[in-house]
């Protein structure tokens, strides 16, 4: 971990939050590196969600919430985590996560308490207390409340999704583990509608989609288990969820979470609970001025869907697929080298061009005019890598993953052709500049 952890911080992914001034625990940056990596990986999602399913809808709904929203889904009540506090050192852990000593000598420990997740924050000008919103702790629940907007929008019949790219915030007693436990991070999260008796095959075939897809970008099945959270571990929402574990740096901890959710969200943000047959045990709700339900084409009958939730964290993403491109390769002769074998769509740059020598006018004209064509095919990001150190150039992207560097040299002015060297073989070869586009279109989608 703390090789990645420097590197992170040495080519600009990661940083820590107001390092400056000390950091603020459980709170990173994303760099110039890491946005990009961090939006390649959104944008993946995003397609096998949204752009691949004619029956997934998208949704980018405010971070603040209406505190009743969090009131009925249960979170003011129960999204809480065991606290215990040390008297001899004066510091709070979770009761999963206890020390033996502390920095004081032996820990002297309190009952456990209750300690509620939720970051609150006050709304409008005067600080009183009365007027408050709560700062997601995750972004399921501003799909559900908006269910009845986008089915009506989007004429939409059983089985459908919404899916949602976000940041969630959660008050962790102990963030810990680099951006694995943070305090404020990003989810991925799909609730698909489905007419209840297909619950079960339905999140049968959630799973096994979203192994696939962590497959596709580089976090192979077999650093992977599978974990179906018993009964008495189960969110309070929750009928079955089968947990993706990864195996991180640090140990096998949860990269993504797929929860039969039942009827309990649209049952519990609902009107006229009465009149829907809700199968989940639900807080009454005398504020929701919306009935959450669908008509059966067939029966005609109101049904409230049941949902299946694959709910992925976006840091927690980024550290397995980093982990997993990282290498540390011999070259022999007492050489290395370090390379980040991350997945061509993934790579924060797609391609560097490089001119032989900086000075020379024509030699950088070229590299930029081909540099200007590669990004103009939207593939991501192609830099002009005018540092006159081919060598260096090279190592610079190898440890950031760059698929392909491409170097304009004195024959390039005479043949119009470029050496094209590929990342993980290091091989080279000469290609003719205008099948440079092809060639790289080809090397991305790999
Ligand atoms: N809507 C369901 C939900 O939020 P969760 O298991 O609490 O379920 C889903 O969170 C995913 O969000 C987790 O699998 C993890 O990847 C990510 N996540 C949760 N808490 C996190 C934290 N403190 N730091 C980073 N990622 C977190």
């Amino acid at each position: 971990m703390d090789d990645l952890v420097s590197l992170c911080k040495r080519r600009g992914f990661i940083f820590q939050s107001g390092e400056i001034y000390g950091g603020l625990q459980g709170m990173y940056d994303y760099g110039p590196l890491g946005v990009e990596l961090k939006n390649n990986l959104k944008n993946a999602w995003w397609s096998s969600m949204v752009y691949e399913n004619d029956n997934i809808e998208g949704l980018d709904a405010s971070i603040l919430s209406n505190p009743t929203v969090l009131k009925h889904s249960g979170h003011e009540d129960t999204f809480s985590d065991p606290m215990i506090d040390c008297k001899t050192c004066k510091s709070r852990f979770r009761e999963d996560q206890l020390p033996e000593n502390c920095n004081k000598g032996k820990c002297d420990f309190t009952e456990a308490r209750q300690f509620n997740l939720m970051f609150k924050t006050n709304v409008g000008p005067i600080d009183d207390g009365t007027s408050f919103a709560y700062l997601r702790p995750e972004t399921a629940q501003q799909i559900f409340t908006n269910f009845k907007n986008v089915v009506d929008s989007s004429s939409k019949t059983l089985p459908f999704g919404i899916a949602q790219i976000g940041k969630a915030f959660r008050n962790e007693i102990t963030p810990r583990n680099f951006i694995f436990r943070v305090r404020e991070f990003e989810q991925m999260e799909l609730e698909f509608f489905v007419k209840p008796e297909t619950d079960e095959d339905w999140h049968k075939t959630w799973v096994k989609k979203r192994l696939d897809w962590w497959e596709k970008q580089g976090v192979p099945i077999d650093n992977i288990e599978l974990y179906s959270v018993p009964d008495d571990e189960l969110a309070h929402y929750s009928k079955g969820t089968i947990d993706i574990m990864y195996k991180f740096p640090h140990g096998l901890e949860e990269l993504e979470g797929i929860a039969n959710r039942t009827d309990f969200d649209l049952g519990s943000h609902t009107k006229n609970q009465h009149e829907l047959n809700i199968s989940a045990k639900v807080m009454p709700n005398n504020n929701s001025n919306t009935r959450l339900a669908i008509q059966d084409i067939d029966t005609k009958k109101w049904v409230v869907p049941y949902v299946i939730e694959p709910s992925a964290g976006v840091d927690r993403g980024i550290l397995a697929i980093m982990n997993e491109a990282y290498n540390v390769e011999d070259l022999g002769k007492g050489k290395e080298r370090i390379v980040l074998r991350l997945k061509p769509h993934l790579s924060p740059i797609k391609a560097a061009v490089i001119p032989l020598k900086k000075n020379n006018e024509d030699l950088v004209n070229k590299a930029y005019d081909l540099k200007k064509r590669l990004q103009k095919l939207n593939l991501g990001r192609v830099v002009l890598e005018n540092t006159g150190n081919i060598g260096k150039g090279y190592r610079r992207h190898d440890e950031i993953g760059t698929p392909l560097c491409i170097t304009i040299d004195f024959e390039s002015l005479e043949d119009n052709t470029a050496t094209v060297r590929d990342r993980d073989t290091m091989q080279q070869e000469r290609v003719n500049i205008d099948a440079l586009p092809e060639y790289l279109i080809k090397r991305i989608s790999e």
